[in-house]
């Protein structure tokens, strides 16, 4: 019987697709053992820069924290924003005293008052029920905290279950732990929809702050000005957003680099930052004692083992360049860079606007996209850099008088 898609080999997947043979023989020389292993119908790795931070002060600690990001302009700024940052002192970070994950059951059509009423009174069997169906878990000193039942709509009902899942970003951990809760509800079965965790990571709430002498800002006006924008991002939605961007442009290239789940970050960074109502800047600044002082708190669901975490070398590679054991330091980590990322965009705004620093730094992708060779990038860059206008048509236009100016 003729094989499954997935049931081939990376090369045989690549011989049946449309491709050109350099491109098949291109991703074939860009495949890993180790990854075929970790997604289905694998053909080849997808490659991202990776750069560094070379040097932010966490809590006291100096570290070189590694980032994967297509931009070109994020980490320059993101090393810019440390310095500002490293200037006052460097990071503080408040974590919570025991982070956890939450996991919903949902029901419908349901009375509120009966299925809490079974929920309080079968505590017992529920934390029995958890500790059975993950032992590991309690061995490392987590597992289920609480049970709760929430009240959605006049028939919605989510019963929450909130779990410390120690190192481990934990989505598989929770739930495993409810699809085996799930059998002491079956007197609501008609009325049960589904379980599945919830990547709202509220208990896990992290605080970062900073200050920055205005000396190394460039000026108490400067400052002022960092402080009237990140007024204005509380109030406007598209202000708001492009912050936000800006901070995950840094945080979620960590979260990259450390094998952790990005889109995870990202929707409840997003979700938290409308919990007041109105969709806000994560980040705030102010101005106190004569210093620019920076704030950012978010819910950060991010782990040092288990997942893709244990089954990606580079991964592991990036957490022990930064020295990080647990899921709290690195935690700590990312929204430091994720504050030192929005400081570097604000103050560029305010003090010139980013697309000086931005494009300059776009052009050795603008070199390679026009088609020179990495022997032909820099000359082509350095004479970009000297002209006050640049776009596709120039870059193309001076890499063929490069390449005439060489044959003579
Ligand atoms: C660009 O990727 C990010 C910025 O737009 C962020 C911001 O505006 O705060 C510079």
């Amino acid at each position: 019987m003729a094989k499954k898609y997935y049931e081939l080999s990376p090369d045989e997947r690549l011989a049946l697709l449309q491709l050109s043979d350099q491109d098949k023989s291109a991703w074939h020389d860009n495949q890993s053992d180790n990854n075929t292993q970790i997604v289905e119908n694998y053909i080849t790795d997808f490659r991202l820069p990776m750069g560094i931070l070379q040097d932010i002060i966490v809590n006291g600690h100096q570290v070189s924290v590694p980032m994967a990001i297509e931009e070109p302009s994020v980490i320059a700024a993101a090393n810019n924003g440390a310095k500002m940052l490293n200037a006052g002192g460097g990071v503080q970070v408040v974590l919570p005293k025991r982070s956890a994950l939450t996991g919903q059951l949902l029901f419908t059509n349901i009375d509120f008052d009966t299925i809490n009423q079974f929920v309080l009174t079968h505590q017992k069997i529920l934390f029995e029920c958890a500790k059975q169906s993950k032992p590991s878990i309690y061995k490392r000193g987590g597992g289920l905290l609480s049970v709760v039942t929430r009240r959605i709509t006049d028939s919605d009902v989510s019963v929450d279950f909130t779990i410390d899942t120690k190192d481990a970003m934990g989505a598989n951990i929770v739930n495993t732990i409810l699809e085996a809760e799930t059998t002491i509800f079956s007197d609501f079965k008609n009325q049960f929809i589904g379980a599945i965790l919830s990547n709202y990571a509220i208990d896990q709430l992290v605080t970062v702050t900073g200050r920055v002498p205005f000396a190394n800002v460039g000026g108490q006006q400067v400052a002022e000005k960092i402080v009237s924008l990140s007024k204005f991002s509380k109030h406007d939605i598209y202000r708001a957003t492009t912050e936000n961007k800006g901070l995950f442009n840094g945080l979620s290239a960590v979260v990259m680099a450390t094998g952790n789940d990005w889109r995870a970050v990202e929707a409840s960074g997003h979700a938290y930052a409308s919990h007041n109502g109105q969709y806000q800047s994560l980040t705030t600044w102010s101005i106190k004692n004569d210093y620019l002082q920076g704030e950012l708190t978010l819910p950060i669901s991010v782990g040092t083992v288990g997942g893709a975490i244990s089954a990606m070398p580079q991964a592991q590679r990036a957490l022990r360049m930064m020295a990080v054991e647990t899921a709290d330091q690195l935690r700590g980590i990312i929204l430091a860079v994720g504050l030192a990322q929005n400081l570097a965009a604000l103050k560029a705004i305010v003090a010139g606007g980013i697309q000086q620093g931005h494009m300059k730094m776009q052009y050795r992708a603008l070199a390679i996209q026009v088609g020179a060779t990495i022997a032909e990038v820099q000359t082509l860059v350095t004479k970009l850099r000297a002209l006050k206008q640049v776009d596709t048509e120039i870059a193309k236009k001076i890499l063929m008088e490069m390449r005439d100016e060489s044959k003579n």
